[in-house]
């Protein structure tokens, strides 16, 4: 403890980069630690990343696409039982690809001395990233050694060399992308022979909400279905992506289905609805109009805001493959 955190290193030529050696720590990842031990050091880790994210939320008004970290922190229970069963060791490399706000090359930081980079095309999240992942290193999150490095970069063309990295992720990115095959044979491209994907994603089929949504909640879910389709990605693509690793040179190992249950009650006000207005407010702009009339997406937006709904019943959940890449 009481490192000082090193400066961020130079950004490559056309990039931004932004990144921070994380040499301080709470001592993770030590060989002699039992696991329930070792287990306690993560969560004690990610707590620490928790807190850095509700203090950067804090102290800043405007965070772009302020919804999605809000998801990056309710969905962290169930990405972090995924990522630790990737048996993750020290002295990994590390590549997450569309990493939004970084939180899975910060939590696997936690577990392991690795160096890990998180690329993403939107430069406003690693800005929040890279400040985030400062703090959490300041307050002791990840152990000696671990290293986190945030870059600009686009998941159809990667600028690390081939076989460079020995676990490769990329959480919720092919729900947003147009061609699958293009971006997995990037992934497959800089991920050693013998090394790891994981790619994790949505797939509407597997959700279940009693009682039914309401018509306006609906309505405003079918538009931005209706977009992200258009757009060229899908709320369905989970069921396509083990024969997309597959094609292109992983040996599909598993295929896991991480819960995401809840019983909550639906009220104006509730955080859910509050994120759920969040989101639908921040995509008003670029629904009305194309997907949706201007005067009908304020109305369901009103109506949704107001209703109430006892409690429902969501059964759902992520799913995650992970492959092995062939020789
Ligand atoms: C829903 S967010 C997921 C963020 C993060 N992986 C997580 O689990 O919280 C999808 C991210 O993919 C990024 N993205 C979309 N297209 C991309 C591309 N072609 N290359 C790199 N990142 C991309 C977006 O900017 C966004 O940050």
């Amino acid at each position: 403890m009481g490192h000082p955190v090193a400066p961020a290193p130079p950004g490559r030529p056309g990039r931004t980069g932004v990144g921070v050696d994380v040499g301080v720590g709470v001592g993770v990842g030590v060989g002699s630690a039992s696991q329930e031990e070792q287990w306690e050091a993560h969560c004690r880790g990610w707590k620490v990343i928790d807190d850095a994210f509700m203090a950067y939320l804090g102290a800043h008004d405007e965070v772009p696409d302020r919804w999605l970290l809000i998801q990056t922190l309710a969905t962290a229970a169930s990405r972090r039982r995924l990522l630790a069963t990737l048996g993750v060791r020290s002295g990994w490399r590390l590549l997450d690809i569309g990493t939004g706000f970084g939180p899975v090359p910060m939590e696997l930081a936690v577990t392991a001395a690795v160096d890990a980079l998180g690329v993403d095309i939107a430069e406003p999240a690693l800005r929040v990233a890279d400040a985030v992942c400062v703090e959490a290193a300041r307050r002791g999150a990840f152990p000696p050694d671990s290293r986190v490095t945030f870059v600009t970069g686009d998941a159809y063309e990667l600028e690390e060399p081939d076989a460079s990295f020995d676990l490769a992720t990329a959480r919720f990115l092919f729900q947003h992308l147009r061609d699958h095959a293009a971006a997995a044979s990037e992934l497959a491209r800089v991920v050693k022979p013998g090394g790891l994907a994981c790619v994790i994603d949505v797939d509407e089929g597997l959700s279940v909400t009693y009682p039914e949504r309401s018509a306006a909640y609906s309505r405003l879910a079918e538009a931005l279905h209706d977009m992200q389709e258009r757009r060229g990605g899908g709320r369905r693509v989970a069921r396509t992506l083990p024969a997309c690793l597959d094609r292109a040179g992983f040996d599909v190992s598993g295929v896991l289905l991480i819960p995401e249950t809840d019983y909550r009650p639906s009220r104006p006000n509730d955080p859910h609805r509050t994120f759920l207005l969040e989101r639908f407010g921040a995509a008003r702009a670029a629904l009305v109009g194309e997907f949706i009339p201007a005067d009908e997406f304020d109305d369901c937006l009103g109506r949704f805001a107001t209703e109430t709904i006892d409690a429902e019943c969501v059964l759902g959940g992520h799913v995650a493959v992970i492959g092995r890449r062939r020789h």
